[in-house]
């Protein structure tokens, strides 16, 4: 996995997958093929599924090896400066296969291709198109142009554009669980982020045609959903005809109710957005997952007030406890910054305990990255030296560790209903799964059974990471 740190869980980048986003074979003898590597967040993994579908409108199939095909796709994150290197490493080697087969067209997509624009064509590189996140629909037409030489470009951003009626191409699936994305950009101004550049503005997608896609996955034997977005509790959709709205309480509640063996999942939630109304579907909906992924960014209230999060620490506090009352079983996961403009040791202390209190299963941490543009990199100075940045962030690792193998631990004895995702990356005697709460559960398999199926698994032992356990009948 690529991390700032390698002992840290990432969710952006996780390379054991790359190059394995194309599971499905090509049917019949499709003339040109394309190769697609996925960075960043999973909203870009589902994009990529977009950009499959639309390149297969076009007869192109998809392949795993990237020296046989005639496009080679890059679909770029830029939250962090090493995301960014990452993406320039992996086009250095694209570029080696260009030189030996020079018809192979490049292509940058995603959010380094809206921050950076023209100056990808302008650099050394090959690099024969760049697509920004809202103009996938022009792919073919740029496709046509690099073909007759041209350095095609198209970073244009949407107010409407929310690919609703693509049918994504679900790469690299287990047939088990698929994302869905329900919104497209960002309207918080969060002063380290660089989202709302290159997402643009928030928008939400048509709830019927969500429902839809959902109910066209649980018919093609998929058992789990989740809906994406960067703030998924301000998803809001006005019927044009109606003008009655759907907020995400009641999304929620329209997927849950697509079939009750659907389990639903989400994320992001923005800790100011999320409702009581979000929190009683959780508990009334069996297949609403009691996990909540609830980024704080910074335990101290200056720090965050600075992030311009709009809450303070003890608004915080008082949302997990309103979650642990009116949920009391459910998970929460985090994102935490070390080392942000100004911060002191005190104030980390502060980021400390409000990861203590939360008491997170695990959550997602990174030092901050200076990012050209954002209201951080104009405002503040990045005054934190990199090995204080570096020691903060051990510093909530090892605490977040020791709290995912506490929280872990409170599980042994339980029972969990665990959807079988497949055999254990460890032993193909035994299945993994998640339960309700997110994590994963290792246990021997039994015949007949399978991805897919529902089963009790009672925990008998735990790791910092997973929990072990045999089923129960
Ligand atoms: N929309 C989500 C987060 C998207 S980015 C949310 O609001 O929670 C995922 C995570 O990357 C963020 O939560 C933050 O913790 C981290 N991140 C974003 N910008 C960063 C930066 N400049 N430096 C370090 N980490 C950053
Ligand atoms: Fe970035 Fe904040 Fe938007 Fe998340 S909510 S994507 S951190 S600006
Ligand atoms: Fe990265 Fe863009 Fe996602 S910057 S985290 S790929 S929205």
């Amino acid at each position: 996995m690529y991390n700032d740190n390698p002992t840290i869980p990432v969710k952006e980048i996780d390379e054991s997958k790359q190059g394995e986003v194309l599971m499905m074979e090509t049917k019949g003898s499709k003339p040109k093929s394309f190769y697609i590597e996925s960075y960043g967040c999973q909203m870009n993994f589902s994009d990529s599924e977009i950009v499959a579908s639309i390149l297969s409108e076009e007869g192109y199939g998809p392949t795993r090896n990237m020296e046989e095909s005639d496009l080679i796709l890059i679909n770029t994150c830029s939250i962090r400066e090493k995301a960014e290197e990452t993406v320039r490493r992996r086009l250095k080697i694209f570029n080696k296969v260009k030189a030996k087969r020079p018809e192979t067209l490049i292509g940058v997509l995603g959010c380094m291709a809206e921050r950076l624009k023209s100056k990808f064509l302008e650099e050394e590189q090959l690099v024969d198109m760049v697509v920004g996140p809202d103009a996938y629909r022009d792919i073919p037409n740029l496709i046509a142009s690099a073909d007759d030489g041209n350095r095609s470009i198209n970073v244009l951003l949407s107010r409407e554009e929310t690919y609703a009626d693509i049918a994504p191409l679900r790469l690299q699936s287990n047939g088990v669980s698929a994302f869905i994305s329900i919104m497209r950009g960002c309207d918080n101004m969060c002063s380290f982020c660089v989202v709302p550049f290159t997402r643009g503005r928030e928008r939400s997608r048509d709830p019927f045609t969500i429902v839809s896609e959902a109910t066209d996955l649980f018919d093609k034997g998929f058992r789990e959903v989740t809906l994406l977005g960067q703030n998924v509790d301000s998803y809001k959709w006005e019927n044009p005809e109606t003008k009655e709205l759907v907020n995400f309480a009641q999304l929620l509640e329209m997927v849950a109710l697509v079939n009750p063996l659907l389990r639903v999942r989400f994320s992001t939630s923005h800790p100011k957005d999320i409702t009581d109304d979000v929190l009683f579907m959780i508990r009334d909906y069996k297949n609403i997952c009691k996990y909540i992924h609830l980024p704080v960014q910074s335990g101290n209230s200056r720090i965050l007030d600075l992030m311009n999060r709009t809450y303070s620490r003890e608004w915080y506090k008082s949302k997990i406890d309103r979650i642990y009352e009116i949920v009391p079983d459910c998970a929460i996961s985090s994102d935490i910054i070390t080392g942000f403009c100004t911060e002191t040791e005190d104030e980390h202390k502060d980021t400390l305990s409000i990861i203590n209190y939360s008491k997170y299963s695990m959550s997602y941490m990174f030092f901050y990255s200076e990012r050209p543009g954002t209201l951080a990199a104009r405002k503040y100075e990045d005054d934190i030296p990199l090995e204080v940045k570096k020691r903060r962030l051990q510093e909530v690792v090892d605490l977040q560790m020791d709290l995912a193998h506490e929280h872990n631990k409170k599980d042994i004895g339980k029972t969990y209903e665990v959807l079988i995702e497949g055999d254990s990356k460890k032993s193909d005697q035994h299945f993994k799964g998640r339960n309700s709460q997110n994590k994963m559960v290792i246990f021997p398999k039994h015949k007949g059974l399978g991805p897919g199926d529902y089963v009790q698994v009672k925990v008998d032992e735990v790791t910092r990471a997973t929990l072990l356990g045999k089923m129960i009948s």
